[in-house]
């Protein structure tokens, strides 16, 4: 366990969870229920949201000890949203890696998705009492939010006429909230008023919706060798995105014909590229860009409402929500 400590690095934060993660044993049998939560959380990724929960804990308190099964309760949870996002999103690449239903099968990925959400739970038992009934409740309703998202983002792969507002609720669901429970979690275990944990749980709301524009970005423009997952896979399963909405919108005359005709289109190959071209010749990206800028902003400008903490210790918050706008994976 961490010893008390004023401010915490990114990279020691981030030691802290890996160490958590690399550490954990879990039975041996059945192979096939166990082995994939291992393959799955041991390869990497940016432990963004345990980081961000452990940040939000130190904002308010030196020990962050209180956190660490916390913050692992929400990496675990997001590992199997994963396990199970794959599955939906007939998702050939994770992390650069196989993904489980392809290494294994659909049902050792739906199973061994279960039981990482039991293991989710297992990891909050640790909590205060005092604070568990609170944290519980914020954990169970974002739980449901993604569940929520996740069905709405697949409603809307069948939908045809999609609004950008319909698509920020969306995305506010089944990745924004996740985010901004992970602070608010860290807020309240470092000893925040209610206050200043919703201030940082709107934060992480806005700092989600624009992390999930740049997921959308990458998704089509993403170097493959750091992105780790599909190029394209957004394309090819007519995912409702930002940028699909707004071509849609923006196409005029033969792009317009053009952009319907390769959305029913079997090539997928030829698909990605000519929806690729379509968007890059409309300038969605930069529509996009823009609409992330506007979140962060709006984000930071909650965090400046914090008063409690002074500016300098929000400095890491800060940097590292700025590093995740220009991330490559
Ligand atoms: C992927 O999340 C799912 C989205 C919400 C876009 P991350 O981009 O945080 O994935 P990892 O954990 O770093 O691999
Ligand atoms: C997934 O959104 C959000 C959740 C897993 C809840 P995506 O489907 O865009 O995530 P990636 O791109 O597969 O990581
Ligand atoms: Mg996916
Ligand atoms: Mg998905
Ligand atoms: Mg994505």
């Amino acid at each position: 366990m961490p010893a008390g400590k004023p401010m915490y690095q990114i990279s020691e934060l981030q030691q802290i969870i890996n160490e958590q993660i690399s550490s954990k044993r879990y039975p041996v049998t059945p192979k096939e229920l166990y082995e994939p939560i291992t393959y799955m959380m041991g390869l990497g990724g940016k432990r963004m949201r345990p980081a961000l929960l452990l940040i939000a804990c130190n904002l308010f308190s030196d020990d962050i000890s209180a956190a660490v099964d916390p913050a692992m309760a929400i990496e675990v949870f997001h590992n199997f949203t994963l396990l199970h996002d794959d599955i939906m999103d007939l998702a050939p690449l994770r992390r650069g890696n196989q993904t489980v239903h392809k290494k294994w099968n659909t049902n050792v990925a739906i199973l061994s998705g279960d039981v990482m959400l039991v293991e989710a739970y297992k990891l909050l038992t640790s909590i205060n009492p005092a604070l568990l009934p609170d944290i519980l409740t914020i954990f169970n309703r974002t739980a449901v939010e993604v569940c929520e998202g996740q069905q709405i983002d697949m409603d809307f792969e069948k939908q045809e006429h999609v609004s950008i507002e319909q698509y920020l609720e969306m995305i506010r669901l089944k990745t924004s909230v996740l985010l901004g429970a992970s602070l608010k979690i860290g807020a309240l275990l470092g000893g925040a008023t209610s206050a200043d944990a919703k201030l940082l749980y709107d934060f992480g709301v806005n700092m989600g919706l624009a992390f999930q524009l740049q997921d959308d970005i990458l998704d089509v423009y993403g170097d493959p060798a750091k992105f780790g997952k599909q190029i394209g896979g957004d394309i090819i399963s007519n995912k409702k995105t930002f940028l699909l909405i707004k071509a849609r919108q923006l196409a005029l005359g033969d792009d317009a014909a053009s952009l319907q005709k390769w959305l029913t289109s079997s090539d997928l190959e030829a698909k990605v590229s000519a929806v690729t071209a379509l968007f890059t010749k409309l300038g969605v990206r930069q529509l996009a860009e823009a609409e992330m800028e506007r979140f962060a902003e709006q984000g930071f400008a909650s965090l400046g409402q914090i008063g409690s903490v002074p500016e300098t210790r929000k400095e890491l918050l800060r940097s590292f929500a700025n590093r995740l706008f220009v991330r490559e994976s």
